[in-house]
């Protein structure tokens, strides 16, 4: 009970957090619950310069016998988009959580830089990599206060250039107080895009060498969509970047293509190779519409409170 209890209430939690807005104060100490992965002993600081990613023969199961990846390699180069995309359930985000260090591996080794993960600090292994998730969340407090989450201490400038950089400072400064818009006042006044432009400034302002971004499924439309993928390009210039990504232009624009179907990476290459190659399970999706073809997804069987327990 012991352990199923604080479970349950993260759970609860994270549904609240979700419909709401919460205390910023009550996130920041979940915050500083220490990681649920405990360092090795002499774990050390990650040297990440380029940010290269090397998953080496992962294997990975949530539940015993019930593998999750299966023998997954793949290279993600310093400072490209590698796009991973696939039928909804093959493990996609999985992979994105193991580079976060929320589970440990079964088999196999991801590296940063030649170093593998497992023998690094948790904490700051967390500090080199922006996380965007799929369902951002804005808390209590002006809107200067939900980027400067993205670097505690960060100047009003320095908020401002990651607000523009994002798409964001225009609709910002349309707001009654600007910056200092109370984001409680505004309720459900922001638009899922602008919600998504806001999450993204908070990224671009951590200005981490590793970006991990779970796109948004949910439908935005077409300016909407234009800005934010403006925003994104901002965010992914010169960072080695993991997008999971359900909008054709991230996936036309990604420097390779990792197509992960249950488990296991089924074809890798760029946008046209992918394309022209006989049979390709990435030519099928996208003929279904690669945007629907990764949105449906099964009901969770656990609710996972991971993006809370990002530093
Ligand atoms: N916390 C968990 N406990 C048990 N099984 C899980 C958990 N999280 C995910 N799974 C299972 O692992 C598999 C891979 O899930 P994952 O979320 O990585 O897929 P995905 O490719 O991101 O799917 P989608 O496109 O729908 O987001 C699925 O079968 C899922 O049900
Ligand atoms: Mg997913």
């Amino acid at each position: 009970m012991g352990l199923i209890n604080p479970a349950r209430r993260l759970a609860s939690f994270r549904v609240q957090f979700e419909k709401s807005l919460v205390n910023a104060r009550m996130l920041y100490e979940l915050l500083d619950t220490p990681p649920r992965q405990a360092d090795v002993p002499n774990a050390k600081k990650p040297k990440i310069n380029k940010g290269e990613i090397q998953f080496d023969h992962v294997n990975f199961s949530y539940l015993s016998g019930e593998p999750v990846l299966q023998d997954v390699s793949f290279v993600a180069k310093a400072g490209q988009s590698t796009a991973l995309v696939g039928p909804s359930g093959g493990g996609k985000s999985t992979i994105i959580y193991l580079l976060l260090r929320f589970h440990d591996l079964e088999d196999g080794h991801i590296r940063i830089d030649g170093q593998d993960i497992s023998q690094t600090k948790i904490k700051s292994l967390r500090q080199k990599i922006s996380y965007v998730s799929q369902n951002p969340v804005l808390f209590e407090g002006t809107v200067a206060d939900n980027i400067r989450f993205g670097r505690p201490g960060a100047s009003q400038e320095e908020i401002e250039a990651a607000a523009k950089l994002a798409q964001a400072h225009d609709f910002i400064l349309e707001m009654h107080n600007g910056y200092e818009t109370e984001v409680g006042e505004l309720g459900s006044n922001l638009s899922g895009g602008q919600r998504q432009r806001l999450s993204i400034a908070r990224a671009i302002l951590r200005n981490a060498p590793i970006l991990l971004l779970d796109e948004a499924t949910s439908a935005l439309d077409n300016d909407s969509e234009q800005l934010v993928q403006a925003a994104l390009d901002g965010l992914m210039k010169n960072r080695t970047t993991l997008v999971i990504a359900h909008r054709l232009s991230t996936i036309q624009n990604a420097d390779t293509i990792i197509v992960i179907d249950k488990g296991r990476i089924a074809e890798t290459g760029d946008h046209s190779t992918l394309m022209n190659s006989d049979d390709s399970t990435y030519a099928k999706l996208h003929n279904i519409g690669s945007r629907s073809a990764t949105r449906k997804r099964p009901p969770a069987k656990k609710i996972q409170p991971h993006h809370l327990l990002l530093d």
